[in-house]
């Protein structure tokens, strides 16, 4: 603070140009931000470059991580305990509570299912828009550079038209890799809730419109077959895919936080440097924006290498060229990965004539 305080006319002066500067911004959005030329100038002293939205989304997008792992957890055990047909015999005497306990747990499971559904459309949205802001923010940051004033000797516009150009042609492939990791968790995220929602539709239509028998035998051998298929349906949509795509995200989120705070620190730096003069000292790593920004694209290299590695045989390049065809081909790959999870013709051809003899009305779903 003292350091503002003392420099006042220097600031006086610097306002100045870069009211000059900012006249030269083409981006609209920019500019049409309401702006106050001396908080931005005190900002650039505290140090808060990294827009708070990056924050915000990132806390979002972790919490509804959380809520769908905590959803997702000792699921088989629940669905064991909740299904569990060994009640039935000791209950014997009491037919009509048992069974009503017992559609009560399936009807259960299919808002479980819903549920589920739901907390992953939650944690699809959250870290969509948590990817959109750091590919944002890492543009916003880019953009703090043009606000060094413009009348700079010559050779320190070419050093810093350089600098510029090194973090712009990082942004860009920052804003790529962020692309693949969004392209990948958000088909997993939809591949599973299409098939969760499916599955819990099925079960309700199931309850609702077959007319269930509710002896104790039906209820025994129905509950077993929603054990069977609901275990097999589960391990399929959230499995394997499902916990690559958590760690994709987390992985990405970690560099984000990473890249904001290295660009942050670079951006300050550069204030630094240009408000207190003595180019040739402390502005030394404008002289080689390549080498200061090694560290930064070494960073998003290893996250390619992990997402090559997390998803297999060199999937994501392969992925990046077929990007276009996957948007042309639009929803159908959706609808494949979710078909996969769920077995052909469900529930008709696996339900057993014993079984299918426990509904009075049996119809299409
Ligand atoms: C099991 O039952 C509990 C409480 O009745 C319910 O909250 C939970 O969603 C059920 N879980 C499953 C998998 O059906
Ligand atoms: C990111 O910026 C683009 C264009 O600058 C804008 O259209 C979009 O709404 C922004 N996204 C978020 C999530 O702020």
């Amino acid at each position: 603070m003292l350091v503002v305080m003392s420099h006042w006319s220097y600031i006086a002066l610097l306002l100045l140009c870069v009211a000059a500067t900012l006249q030269s911004i083409e981006s609209s959005k920019y500019a049409s931000k309401p702006f106050s030329r001396h908080d931005k100038w005190t900002q650039t002293f505290n140090g808060e470059y990294i827009p708070i939205q990056f924050y915000n989304a990132m806390r979002s997008a972790e919490a509804s991580k959380q809520s769908l792992q905590n959803q997702l957890r000792n699921f088989l055990e629940q669905l064991q305990k909740n299904l569990t047909t060994s009640t039935l015999l000791s209950l014997i005497d009491n037919t009509q509570q048992n069974t009503e306990h017992q559609l009560t747990k399936l009807y259960e499971l299919s808002v479980f299912f819903y549920t589920a559904a739901d907390v992953a459309r939650f944690f699809a949205r959250d870290s969509e828009i948590f990817f959109e802001i750091a590919k944002n923010s890492s543009y916003t940051l880019l953009l703090q550079l043009r606000q060094i004033p413009a009348t700079q000797p010559t050779a320190i516009k070419l050093l810093l038209t350089n600098y510029f150009a090194e973090m712009e042609f990082f942004h860009v492939m920052f804003s790529e890799v962020i692309d693949e990791a969004l392209e990948y968790t958000q088909n997993i995220l939809f591949a599973t809730q299409k098939t969760f929602t499916y599955y819990a539709d099925v079960q309700r239509f199931i309850l609702q419109n077959w007319k269930f028998k509710c002896d104790i035998g039906c209820c025994k051998e129905y509950m077993e077959f929603s054990q069977l298929y609901s275990s097999q349906i589960f391990k399929c949509a959230a499995g394997h895919g499902l916990d690559v795509a958590f760690d994709v995200f987390a992985m990405t989120e970690l560099t984000s936080k990473y890249v904001m705070r290295q660009l942050e620190f670079r951006i300050q730096r550069l204030f630094n440097c240009f408000y207190f003069g003595n180019y040739e000292i402390r502005c030394k790593f404008l002289q080689n924006a390549e080498r200061d920004f090694e560290l930064l694209f070494s960073k998003i290299e290893e996250l390619e290498i992990f997402f090559d590695i997390k998803i297999k045989n060199g999937r994501v390049s392969a992925l990046r060229v077929r990007r276009q065809a996957q948007i042309e081909e639009g929803v159908l790959t959706g609808v494949k990965s979710y078909d996969a999870c769920i077995p052909q013709d469900f529930p008709h051809s696996q339900m057993h004539q014993s079984l299918k003899r426990c509904f009075y009305n049996i119809n299409e779903y």
